[in-house]
């Protein structure tokens, strides 16, 4: 059982104020209703160290009955700003605390207008709580990658030249709604041939032929919680261009993993992979950061990057994912989904990635 009352007085511990307000307006901080109270509905909560108030409306009591039945509810008979404004004055909160990043300047104007009390944003308090996983939020993360995985091996019985990027997108939800997937984790990417070069690429009309790279970074959503995982094919026998660059990101992914551990930092582990990109001329084809944080969000924090501030520590979830992405030929990335433990890590991904495995 979550406790959410836990999560919400370490909120409450790490913030500069009286109180927290969370909008949730057509799913804009979905994420830290959920983190805070486990409620699935629309609408705000107001915390504070003597009382939680749950705001929301008529669309949404009866199910938050179901799912809050000991949070008060403060009903929306107005508007969100104004019943929001009402509850910070009942509760007699002086100095309001809220999410600078998950606010809407809108909100944040006109709370101060109606309530007259001191706003003290901070950049995302309920993200930085959310980047060390509890046992049961790894328990779903888990089972999100089982999902993945067993979706993406039902798929590759099934790929085909001739098939589309699109279909298998398609074939490869619908794998995992069968396996008890809510919905996708973010829009699948399958990209076939000279597309696999474009990292964040959307599934089209491009059909599979012999010798093409197909890249499959895909994830499922289960019970909240996401998977993200990135594994490459060749359709038919590689090229030996293919074979190599394959080679290398396996590499690069290898070190990467071999770096993440308790007491490292986002630049070390991230370095670690890139060099191997780097020493093999390769430094301006590996663009993004090496990983990033998974939980509710499929991207969060802690990142793995040059750029990165972040410290790695027990029961953080992160991803690695190094890729060589060549224009006109083709990409490939090998991206593996981790917890960083006291002395290593454990990987929750365990599909084969050992060596280009043929499809079709
Ligand atoms: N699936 C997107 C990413 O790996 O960042
Ligand atoms: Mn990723
Ligand atoms: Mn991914």
């Amino acid at each position: 059982m979550t406790d959410y009352k836990k999560r919400r007085e370490a909120l409450l511990s790490r913030i500069d104020g009286d109180g927290f307000l969370v909008v949730n307006l057509e799913g804009s901080d979905w994420v830290s209703m959920y983190y805070l109270t486990g409620f699935t509905g629309e609408g705000g909560l107001l915390v504070t160290t003597d009382e939680t108030l749950l705001i929301t409306d008529s669309r949404y009591t009866e199910q938050a009955g179901r799912e809050v039945p000991d949070l008060p509810l403060h009903p929306v008979k107005k508007n969100y700003e104004e019943e929001a404004a009402d509850a910070v004055k009942s509760l007699g909160i002086k100095r309001l605390s809220l999410s600078a990043r998950r606010t809407s300047h809108y909100t944040v104007t006109r709370l101060g207008e109606l309530t007259g009390v001191e706003i003290v944003p901070a950049p995302d308090p309920v993200g930085e709580l959310r980047r060390i996983k509890d046992a049961d939020e790894i328990a779903r993360i888990r089972e999100a990658t089982r999902v993945t995985e067993e979706s993406l091996s039902a798929l590759l019985k099934e790929v085909k030249p001739g098939m589309t990027e699109r279909e298998l997108a398609l074939r490869l939800e619908w794998h995992m709604r069968e396996r008890g997937a809510e919905k996708v984790a973010f829009d699948l990417i399958i990209a076939a041939g000279e597309n696999s070069s474009l990292p964040h690429y959307k599934p089209g009309d491009r059909s599979l032929r012999e010798g093409d790279l197909l890249l499959c970074d895909i994830g499922a959503r289960v019970n909240h919680y996401c998977s993200d995982m990135t594994r490459v094919f060749s359709v038919g026998e590689p090229s030996d261009e293919a074979k190599e660059l394959y080679e290398l990101v396996l590499r690069a992914n290898r070190a990467g993993v071999a770096a993440l551990r308790a007491g490292a930092s986002g630049v070390e582990v991230d370095a670690a992979a890139r060099k191997v990109i780097a020493d093999a001329g390769h430094k301006e084809h590996f663009g993004h950061g090496l990983g990033h944080g998974v939980g509710l969000e499929v991207h969060e924090g802690p990142r793995l990057s040059p750029l990165s501030k972040d410290g790695m520590e027990p029961g953080m979830v992160v991803t690695v994912e190094p890729g060589v992405y060549l224009p006109g030929f083709g990409g490939v990335r090998i991206e593996d989904l981790l917890v960083v433990t006291e002395d290593g890590c454990e990987s929750f991904t365990s599909f084969p990635r050992d060596r280009l495995v043929i499809v079709g």
